[in-house]
């Protein structure tokens, strides 16, 4: 009798575990602001690192939940995520958190863990380059397992029509909105040609170039990417005016027939999103909130806590 209840007890803590805010004001009180100082001084080098934060942080999430799945190196028998073909060569800023990481375990050993580093890197992202500031609850723990297959099967592909993309996102417990909502995120950081070079050359058997796409964008766009395969891939600003600010001009992209990829533009081709997109193009404020909340909705994607998982001390490795 005594023995279940105690069993009943601790199942009921371990499940009940949830992110809090300011989780490591006991045990770390530094954590927030060391990673803060990182990002910051990475991000004055090189701007192209707060986009790829953010984008790391969205990866790790749709994938195993933000459980910091996506930082784990490959072993001889596992391809981890970092190998599937949605994260090899453009996913970028591992040192970041690195840096991060290595600065924390000098501070506070093995306490503060990576998947709450790369949320944090991700939120500290968002307001060095769109001024759009959120309390960040945490907590996370590490898993201990990175799939490469997994990837393809959890993110949204860059040729989802709005109805798959609301699926995918609904599959992760978000509204068609906030899928919206997030997608604003494309309005920093860049693209490879490959991810909408489909829209460019051979788009279906009665249109080459794909029509929901400005006429002299596609024709720059083919400027820069070559059309057969196995050429060079550079990649292109998703936004060309002001590519390092994360703002709603996304939205307003679209209205010009400008966005990169069909994911993009879908949301104001499909009636069932168009509206949304003309909300956001025309108040800045309300996205900014609702991209603020929206993101801290995403940091608790199916995330590990209490006693599961571990706080890993090397980010690219299981302990
Ligand atoms: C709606 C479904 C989405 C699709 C299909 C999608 C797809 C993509 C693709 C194909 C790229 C370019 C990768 C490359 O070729 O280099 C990209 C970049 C990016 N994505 Fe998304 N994405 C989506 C949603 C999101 C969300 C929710 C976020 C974050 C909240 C996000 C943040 C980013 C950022 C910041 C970049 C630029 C990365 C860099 O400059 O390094 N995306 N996305
Ligand atoms: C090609 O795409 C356009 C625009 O999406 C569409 O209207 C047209 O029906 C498509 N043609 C074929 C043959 O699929």
């Amino acid at each position: 009798m005594l023995f279940s209840l105690i069993f009943l007890c601790t199942t009921i803590s371990s499940s009940m575990a949830s992110l809090q805010l300011g989780f490591y004001q006991q045990t770390c009180p530094l954590a927030e602001s060391i990673v803060r100082l990182t990002v910051t001084e990475a991000v004055a080098v090189d701007p192209g690192l707060a986009p790829a934060l953010l984008r790391m942080h969205f990866h790790d999430c749709f994938v195993r939940g933000c459980d910091g799945s996506v930082l784990l190196e490959s072993t001889p028998t596992n391809p981890s995520e970092r190998e599937s073909p949605a994260n090899k060569g453009s996913l970028r800023g591992f040192e970041v958190i690195d840096i991060t990481k290595a600065n924390l375990e000098w501070q506070c050993p093995q306490t503060v863990s990576c998947a709450d580093i790369l949320a944090f890197a991700a939120r500290d992202a968002v307001l060095l380059t769109g001024g759009i500031e959120y309390a960040l609850p945490s907590g996370r723990r590490d898993g201990r397992v990175s799939s490469a297959p997994e990837v393809v099967k959890n993110l949204p592909s860059p040729v989802f029509d709005a109805e798959k993309l609301a699926q995918n996102f609904a599959s992760k417990g978000f509204t068609r909105r906030e899928m919206v909502t997030l997608s604003g995120a494309h309005s920093f950081g860049v693209s490879h040609c490959s991810s909408f070079v489909n829209r460019l050359y051979s788009f279906n058997a009665t249109h080459a170039q794909d029509p929901s796409m400005d006429p002299s964008l596609a024709a720059r766009l083919r400027s820069m990417c070559p059309g057969r395969a196995g050429g060079p891939n550079p990649t292109v600003p998703f936004v060309n005016r002001f590519p390092h600010k994360l703002d709603n001009k996304y939205y307003r992209n679209l209205k010009k027939m400008k966005g990169l990829l069909t994911s993009d533009q879908t949301l104001l081709s499909s009636q069932s999103t168009a509206g949304i997109v003309w909300r956001h193009a025309k108040h800045h404020h309300k996205w900014t909130d609702e991209f603020a909340a929206a993101m801290v909705k995403l940091g608790s994607v199916g995330v590990l806590t209490g006693d599961e998982g571990e706080v890993r001390k090397n980010c690219g490795f299981v302990n």
